[in-house]
C-alpha cells in the first residue's frame, strides 16, 4: 500500500516536474562519462556531446562490450566526428576485478560500432589512467561531477578503492545497469553489473547519491524503424554515423525478436540531462555475488524491510520486520517516446 502511494506520487511527479527545464542561464551539469563503447554507448556519447544540459569533462574508458584498447579507438573517433578533442579519452581497466573478460561483439559489431567504419581518429589519447583522471576530476570540481557510467564498474571502484575521499565529492551516480524485471546476460543479471559485480558491490555500497538505470526500464525505451526513418532524413557526420549504428541495432533487435533497440546507454545520459524522462523509487540494492544462478543480480527490496528473525533455542522466531535502508533510486519507469524524440532533436543534422 504504502509502495503504491508512493510510486503514485512519484509518477506524478515525473509528469508535472518543471525542476529539469533547462534554461539558457542554467549552468551545464559536469559528468564523466564511464564507456565500453559499444554501439548502444557510442549513441550515449553523441547525445551527451550535443546536449547543452551537460559539460563533459572526460570519457573514461572500460573493457566490456569490446577490449579496451577498440574501446579506446572508439571514443576518440567519436569524438572526433563530433570536433570535441578538447575532452579527454582516458583509458582504464582491461579486465574486471575477480573474472575474466566478456566482450560482446555478437551485439556490438566487430569494431564495437556496429560495424560502422569512422574516419582514423583527429583527437588523441589522455595518458592517464582512467581512475586516476576520474579522481583527479572529482577533487577538482567538489560536488559538482555527476559519474555516468555506462559499461562494467570496475573503472569506478578502482577510484573508489584508491581514494575512498571521492565519496562524498561526487554529486551523483547516474548508472545503466541492473534489473528489478530478470537479466539479460543471464536469467538474473544484466550484462553491466554481470561483467564486474564485485565492482558493482562497491559502488552500490558506497553510499553515494546513486541512480540506477536498469533493463526494466532501458528495454521498454526503444527506438524503432520508424524512428531510424525520421533520422534518416537528416544529415551529417554524427547523424549519419548514430543512422549507420542504430541500423545495425535495429536490425539485430528485430532478429531477436524485438519491436526495436533498447536505448540502454542513451537513457542514461537522458536522465542526466532531463531527470523527468524517468520515474524512480527508493530501493535497498544488493548485488550478488556468489549465486550459482544469480551472480551478478540486482537483488532489490522493494518494500525496503526484512523479517526481524530471533534464534530462540533450534530454530528462529519473526518478531516483527526492520528496515533497510534504501541505497539507489531505482528507476521504475520512462517516457520512452519523449526520450526518444529528445534523442534524434538532439542529433538530427549534426
Ligand atoms: C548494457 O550492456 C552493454 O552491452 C550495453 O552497452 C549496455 O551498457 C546493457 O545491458
Ligand atoms: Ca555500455
Amino acid at each position: 500500500m504504502m509502495t503504491s502511494v508512493r510510486a503514485a506520487i512519484l509518477m506524478g511527479c515525473w509528469l508535472i516536474s518543471a525542476a529539469s527545464v533547462f534554461a539558457a542561464s542554467d549552468s551545464p551539469r559536469k559528468v564523466i562519462i564511464d564507456t565500453d563503447p559499444g554501439a548502444d554507448d557510442a549513441m550515449a556519447i553523441l547525445l551527451a556531446l550535443n546536449s547543452p544540459e551537460l559539460d563533459v569533462k572526460a570519457l573514461t574508458v572500460v573493457a566490456g562490450n569490446v577490449v579496451i584498447e577498440q574501446g579506446v579507438e572508439n571514443a576518440l573517433k567519436l569524438v572526433s566526428l563530433a570536433g570535441r578533442c578538447d575532452i579527454p579519452i582516458a583509458g582504464g581497466a582491461h579486465q574486471p576485478l575477480a573474472q575474466k573478460l566478456i566482450t560482446a561483439e555478437y551485439f556490438h559489431g566487430k569494431n564495437g560500432l556496429g560495424d560502422v567504419e569512422l574516419p582514423s581518429p583527429a583527437c588523441h589519447a589522455d595518458t592517464r589512467f582512467a581512475p586516476d583522471l576520474t579522481i583527479e576530476l572529482i577533487h577538482r570540481y567538489p560536488h559538482d561531477i555527476t559519474l555516468v557510467p555506462i559499461g562494467p564498474l570496475t573503472n569506478i571502484a578502482l577510484a573508489l578503492a584508491k581514494d575512498p575521499s571521492i565519496v562524498p565529492l561526487v554529486k551523483e551516480v547516474v548508472l545503466m545497469g541492473g534489473s528489478i524485471s530478470g537479466g539479460n546476460a543471464t536469467a538474473a543479471a544484466e550484462a553491466n553489473i554481470y561483467n564486474d559485480p564485485e565492482a558493482a558491490r562497491a559502488i552500490f555500497a558506497a553510499g553515494w547519491p546513486l541512480t540506477m538505470v536498469g533493463l526494466n526500464v532501458t528495454e521498454r525505451t526503444l527506438f524503432t524503424d520508424a524512428d531510424l526513418n525520421e533520422l534518416a532524413k537528416t544529415h551529417g557526420r554524427e547523424n549519419n554515423c548514430a543512422v549507420g549504428v542504430l541500423k545495425f541495432m535495429v536490425n539485430l533487435a528485430g532478429k531477436l525478436g524485438g519491436a526495436g533497440a533498447a536505448m540502454h546507454d542513451p537513457l542514461a545520459v537522458g536522465a542526466a540531462i532531463d531527470r523527468s524522462l524517468i520515474a524512480t523509487e527508493d530501493m535497498r540494492v544488493e548485488i550478488e555475488t556468489r549465486g550459482e544462478f544469480t551472480r551478478g543480480e540486482t537483488v532489490a527490496s522493494r518494500h525496503n524491510s526484512s523479517d526481524l528473525k530471533v534464534l530462540h533455542g533450534e530454530r528462529y522466531i519473526i518478531e516483527g520486520v526492520e528496515a533497510v535502508r534504501p541505497n539507489a533510486h531505482v528507476a521504475v519507469k520512462s517516457d520512452a517516446r519523449r526520450f526518444v524524440q529528445l534523442f534524434i532533436s538532439r542529433i538530427a543534422g549534426k
